[in-house]
């Protein structure tokens, strides 16, 4: 199905793996799309691709913990597309990834530096994009979260932390503005390859992931993510609000 996010402006907060998958899916669904990353060369190459192919979307600079760089983005959705009708913040920093640290362990200055951009990054993005699309009378916020919220890991703490806070901002968010047009919904994706992923993941582990899916055939691609990101987006999803919906190929199956 295209065309169903014909005449939206969505901002993409993170480019990248999954990123350039939910900017090339919106903009095929019909959006003008601005794709933010602090990678500007990957945006802009991948806006200009889009763009090739008959689709709009500008790519940018973007820190999505910066406050004033989140406005600049906002600022240009409304300068270069007349407005804003949905923000995907999807970025995020991975540093206490590779550590293996557990809480004892765990550097407090990559704890702050997770939840400085995975979770208090998400609430700046959202403080801008809110108003924008206030004034179009409404809008969709979709945040990226993880499995990991839920899989009480013996490392990674601050990333699943960070991650679960961003479900009591879209769960404030859908709450709050509810009443004025807004929706918050968050996606919590299970393992999903691509090629920068499949750059760090050993084969034996890929297998272990799809061993743990109720799906057994694939692990996870971005495309998945665009798909519920487009319904999400989408005026078919103007009943779907204050939700976190895995996809995750069935790896966790919540009451
Ligand atoms: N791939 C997976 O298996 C998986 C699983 C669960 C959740 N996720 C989540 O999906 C999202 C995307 O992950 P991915 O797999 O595409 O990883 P990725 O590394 O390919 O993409 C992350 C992007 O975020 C950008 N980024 C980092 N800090 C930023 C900042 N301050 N401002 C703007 N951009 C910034 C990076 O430059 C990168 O392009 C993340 O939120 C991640 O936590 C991914």
């Amino acid at each position: 199905m295209q065309g169903r996010l014909n005449g939206k402006v969505i901002l993409v907060a993170g480019a990248g793996g999954i990123g350039n998958g939910l900017a090339r899916r919106y903009a095929g669904e019909g959006a003008a799309v601005v794709l933010g990353d602090i990678d500007a060369a990957m945006a802009a190459e991948v806006a200009a691709e889009i763009a090739s192919s008959g689709g709009r979307a500008v790519g940018i600079e973007l820190d999505g913990a910066d406050d004033d760089a989140i406005g600049r983005a906002v600022a240009l959705a409304r300068s270069e597309f007349g407005g804003l009708d949905g923000l995907h913040a999807n970025f995020a920093s991975f540093k206490d990834g590779d550590s293996g640290a557990d809480i004892l362990e765990m550097p407090m200055d990559v704890y702050d530096e997770m939840m400085r951009v995975n979770a208090r990054g998400y609430v700046l993005c959202t403080r801008h994009a809110l108003p924008a699309m206030l004034e179009r009378g409404g809008g969709s916020l979709v945040y990226t979260s993880s499995g990991a919220a839920y899989m009480g890991e013996t490392v990674r703490l601050a990333y699943a932390m960070s991650k679960v806070a961003v479900h009591a901002l879209a769960r404030h968010v859908a709450r709050r503005f509810g009443p004025d047009g807004i929706r918050a919904n968050v996606i919590a994706p299970g393992v999903i390859t691509h090629p920068r992923f499949e750059a760090v993941m050993p084969q034996e582990m890929s297998e272990a992931f799809k061993e743990a899916q109720a799906i057994k055939a694939r692990l996870g691609a971005p495309e998945d993510i665009a798909a519920m990101g487009a319904l999400l987006m989408s005026d078919e999803g103007s009943f779907i609000t204050g939700q976190v919906i895995s996809v995750d190929g069935g790896t966790i199956m919540r009451p």
